[in-house]
């Protein structure tokens, strides 16, 4: 059983506050202690030295030197929220159960709780919420068959589609790690080296890099998961996210500018100020299905998470709607305690092969561990809102034990026959899929790193392909030409009008800077490391 303080965020212990002189409303410390005196500390004279022996003090000034824990690697800026989600027990026209056994999706009208957290991907736990990002779009189903997490992007697609990349490129990402500025010819650099990135920077950097809040955006699972019915048939899934009470609204970067001048908060405030007033935010959770192979008819691997799989062939098929509808009690216990990872499946939910899900999915738990402690799922926000029994002990601020009522508490192992915990039957046939290859290292067949680029550049808008045109030339004049050269020679791939437009903006800036283009930069740079005694 949990003997655990207040589960909301809200009081300790049992209530015992006694204390001479003490009301409901009294301070104390951390022992229980009423402070009766919480303005000055002791002193010899009032002038001081302070004495080492202020308990009071020192627990409160140690506790404050500790109030951060690490900030998130990656989507450190994020607001979070409360909600359900409601099964339409049905995927499109079918009975969800021909696909999935997993219990949150069967009965129509059932209802799951979850906790949504919106994120930014690249800046600091208080940076700009105009930033020109991906958003985090992560939600936990509190399920009856435990915690599920569909921890996704608002871009359906992303840059890399192997996880060995995935350091390399947050790197070039973040500031620079000697001036601690941000640089666009570092992220150009590594993406200049990388053609699989050429979709993901087109939807970036046209105004589906800056959404104009987290209520006016879409979700997306962007790696194929699997789903598994009782018979322990899988299908590859791809999850969607669709506003129902908002449209989708994106910024041009002048809007961005403008409104960054003013508020710093944008995003936070508005899905907290929705929820205050009762607007609550509503999207339709839709699946796209393919059956689990590698499927040689497409011009592209389904398992590549830089490629969308086009709603023609695979239509999104509703199955549910979120709602969210009460704001945390305490951001830093709920929005920044919490955790998702892509490893938190239920029972008729799978992954696929997808490499970068697996990468993915090492690294959250792990990151988790050290970022908030080994018992992070004891905490409220990650508990799941059902019985949790383990043989796992110990850690860091372990306070209850996560055993069974029925269990023997002196039996933490498994297998026993003196009143341990045991395993559970199978809910339905085990999905086997069957693996016969060669272990190798090397990309995948169907990189087709282009295709999709284009498609997508043609299918924007003209004012958003002014934008894109205008955003990219903005990032890559400032690079050396040998990373605009290979930029410009990747949209020349994926569409020669998208090509051309950048290459002859880069001409114009270039003119507009007195021909000083990439090479002036680099001339700072040598002067740079010459002063530092390095070389350039
Ligand atoms: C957060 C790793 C790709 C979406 C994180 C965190 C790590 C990480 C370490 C911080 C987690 C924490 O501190 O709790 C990776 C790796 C990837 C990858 C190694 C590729 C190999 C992706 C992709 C998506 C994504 C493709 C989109 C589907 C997110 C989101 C968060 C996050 C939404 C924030 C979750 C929250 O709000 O707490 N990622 N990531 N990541 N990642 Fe990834």
């Amino acid at each position: 059983e949990k003997i655990g303080p207040a589960v909301d965020g809200v009081g300790g212990p049992a209530d015992s506050r006694k204390g001479t002189g003490e009301s409901e409303d009294t301070l104390t410390n951390r022992q229980g202690h009423p402070v009766t005196d919480n303005q000055n500390v002791r002193t010899v004279g009032n002038r001081g030295p302070t004495t080492l022996e202020n308990y009071d003090f020192l627990e409160k000034i140690s506790h404050f030197d500790r109030e951060r824990i690490p900030e998130r690697v990656v989507h450190a800026r994020g607001a979070g929220a409360h909600g359900y989600f409601e099964t339409y027990g049905t995927a499109g026209d079918e009975p969800v159960e021909k696909y999935t056994r997993a219990k949150v999706f069967q009965e129509k009208g059932k209802q799951t709780p979850v906790f949504v957290r919106f994120s930014t991907v690249v800046g600091g736990g208080q940076s700009a919420e105009t930033l020109r990002d991906p958003r985090g779009f992560a939600v936990k189903f509190y399920t009856e068959d435990g915690n599920w997490d569909l921890v996704g992007n608002n871009l359906k697609i992303f840059f890399i589609r192997d996880p060995l990349k995935f350091p390399d490129m947050v790197h070039s990402f973040k500031p620079d790690p000697v001036s601690n500025i941000p640089d666009p010819e570092r992220m150009f650099d590594f993406l200049s080296q990388s053609p699989e990135a050429t979709h993901m920077v087109t939807f970036l950097f046209s105004p589906w890099g800056i959404p104009a809040s987290y209520r006016e955006m879409q979700g997306s699972g962007v790696n194929t998961y699997k789903w598994v019915n009782k018979d322990g048939e899988g299908v590859l899934v791809k999850y969607h996210w669709e506003p129902i009470n908002n449209d989708i609204r994106n910024l041009t970067q002048k809007e961005a500018d403008e409104l960054q001048g003013k508020n710093l908060n944008h995003a936070t405030q508005d899905l907290y100020e929705a929820i205050e007033k009762g607007e609550y935010p509503e999207w339709e959770l839709c699946v796209q299905i393919m059956s689990d192979d590698d499927h040689p008819e497409l011009d592209f691997d389904p398992l590549d998470p830089t490629k969308l799989w086009p709603a023609d062939q695979f239509p999104f098929l509703k199955v549910g709607k979120m709602v969210l509808n009460k704001n945390p009690e305490n951001y830093f216990n709920e929005t920044e305690q919490i955790a998702f990872g892509t490893g938190v499946l239920v029972d008729g939910l799978d992954f696929s092969d997808d490499k970068l899900l697996q990468g993915r999915t090492f690294s959250y738990s792990d990151t988790q561990r050290h970022r908030v402690g080994s018992n992070y799922l004891q905490l409220p926000i990650n508990a799941a809102k059902k019985r949790v029994a383990t043989n796992q002990r110990g850690g860091q601020m372990q306070y209850y034990v996560d055993r069974a009522p029925s269990q023997n508490p002196h039996v933490d192992y498994e297998p026993s026959t003196l009143g341990g915990l045991r395993e559970a039957e199978q809910n339905g046939k085990d999905h086997q899929p069957s693996y016969n290859d060669k272990l190798v290292r090397e990309p995948i067949d169907r990189t087709n790193n282009f295709g999709q680029a284009g498609d997508t550049y043609r299918s924007f808008e003209e004012w958003e392909r002014e934008e894109l045109v205008s955003n990219l030339v903005d990032a890559l004049k400032i690079c050396q030409p040998q990373i605009q050269e290979k930029m410009v020679e990747y949209f020349t791939n994926a569409d020669e009008d998208y090509g051309r437009r950048v290459s002859e903006g880069l001409k114009q800036a270039a003119s507009e800077q007195g021909e000083h283009t990439g090479s002036e930069k680099a001339d700072n740079a040598v002067d740079q490391a010459k002063n530092m005694g390095g070389e350039a």
